[in-house]
């Protein structure tokens, strides 16, 4: 550990005194480690591939933030680019030329988007990209899929995965009747599923919106056609096809999942790794789409801190390191299949049922033999083998997502080291798991 003050008290009586000041003691309800039986790690530090708790104990780190450190942890050249940004002021609240900068290079970059707008969080953009459908369609409901998340807007808690899944809490309290009536929810991977949910609706669908690759119900690969088929269902209906691309934009290659792929949608959402561990996230698409989006058009949406100068810094910084290193996603590729391939052998030994799944630099164990498709596949999975897998690689310095439906993240800073002592710790550690 090189420069974290280390606080002397332990991290459950910290814990404990969370709990009395914020709700479940944790600001993000993943947090709080709740699936996985541990007390949360209280982090003071995070560089490359690896974090350190309060007590310095050092983990190599497989969740990444959640997604945005796809070039690793504390990357100086985004450090410094906050940095010299801060001196010139924290926020400005009117129009800058950086913002201008940053938009026309993701215009440049990836397909379908032909405007954007900047917001901080990915739910504001994707709240944003459905209001934005619904006025252009003249229609409120929308298709959504059983275990994917788009943050925390009432019409996406529905089924959506992930935290809420792993709270045992599908629907949200506080969601009205009303909202969740506006949402249909198909099957990922069912387009049989799609056209039910497209017959129920006399009125018709306002939008479809998808993780293109699921990351929100652990890793989820889209079945070849599925989003081909979404795209022709809505072309078809006049519907909007949104990509929540938050998780896959810039991890899943230059022009994320749609450029991957090869499907491109009618709005998309971009955050997480685009801002390389700064708050800002995007939706933009269709020029005739945004155009609706105020002040141009009647859509009202807005935020004092939108397009945040040190995000815009954080961002600029992060595609120019993209573009200085267009090998970079081939070197993930060969990391991440390492990783997933030496898992899969370790477990074969131990006898246990895991099963992983990968798509470039997302990845989830899964503790089971069949393949997962959907988020009905992905219920079906008995959490507590999970948990004890977490606990012992927790035990060896290994931190995995603290639950069975979050993705792992395999950045650029993770390579043979850490590779190699996550594989030493799950030989160790599944040898202690129950088949
Ligand atoms: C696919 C997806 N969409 C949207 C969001 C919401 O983003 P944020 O947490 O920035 O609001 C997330 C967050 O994990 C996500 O994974």
């Amino acid at each position: 550990m090189s420069t974290a003050r280390v606080d002397a008290t332990a991290p459950e009586a910290l814990f404990e005194r969370a709990t009395r000041v914020t709700p479940g003691g944790v600001h993000s309800p993943v947090r709080a480690f709740g699936s996985v039986g541990a007390p949360p790690l209280m982090i003071v530090e995070a560089k490359g591939a690896r974090v350190w708790d309060q007590d310095g104990r050092e983990y190599v780190d497989w969740i990444g933030a959640w997604g945005p450190a796809l070039l690793g942890h504390g990357r100086p050249e985004i450090a410094s680019a906050v940095g010299r940004a801060a001196e010139n002021g924290l926020l400005f609240g009117l129009a800058s030329p950086d913002e201008v900068r940053l938009a026309e290079r993701l215009v440049a970059r990836v397909p379908g988007l032909e405007q954007v707008r900047f917001v901080t969080s990915g739910t504001e953009a994707a709240m944003s990209a459905v209001r934005v459908a619904r006025a252009a369609t003249g229609r409120s409901v929308i298709v959504k899929f059983a275990g994917c998340y788009h943050g925390h807007g009432d019409s996406f808690l529905i089924r959506a995965g992930s935290g809420a899944a792993t709270l045992g809490v599908p629907d949200s309290p506080g969601v009205t009747a009303a909202t969740a009536g506006d949402t249909q929810v198909a099957r990922f991977n069912d387009l049989a599923d799609v056209d039910r949910c497209f017959a129920a609706v006399a009125g018709g669908i306002a939008a479809v919106i998808v993780e293109p690759v699921a990351g929100n119900m652990g890793c989820v690969p889209p079945a070849p056609g599925f989003l081909e088929g979404l795209q022709e269902r809505c072309a078809r209906s006049g519907a909007v096809l949104i990509f929540d691309e938050i998780i896959t934009g810039f991890r899943l290659g230059p022009e994320g999942a749609a450029g991957r792929l090869g499907v491109t949608p009618d709005l998309l959402l971009l955050g997480k790794a685009l801002g390389g561990g700064m708050p800002i996230a995007a939706y933009g698409g269709r020029r005739d789409l945004m155009a609706l989006v105020a002040p141009g058009g009647p859509v009202y949406q807005a935020g004092t801190y939108a397009a945040h100068p040190l995000s815009i810094a954080a961002a600029q910084a992060t595609l120019d390191l993209l573009d200085l290193d267009p090998s970079l996603w081939a070197r993930l590729e060969v990391t991440a299949d390492r990783l997933a391939g030496g898992l899969a052998e370790a477990a074969i030994e131990a006898h246990v049922p895991l099963r992983v799944q990968r798509v470039g630099s997302m990845w989830t164990a899964f503790m089971a033999a069949q393949p997962i498709r959907s988020w009905d596949d992905a219920a079906t999975v008995e959490p507590r083998r999970y948990a004890a897998f977490f606990r012992a690689m927790l035990g060896r310095g290994v931190l995995l997502p603290p639950s069975q439906f979050e993705c792992g993240f395999v950045s650029t800073a993770h390579g043979d080291p850490e590779v190699t002592r996550t594989l030493e710790a799950a030989r160790a550690a599944l040898a202690e798991v129950e088949a």
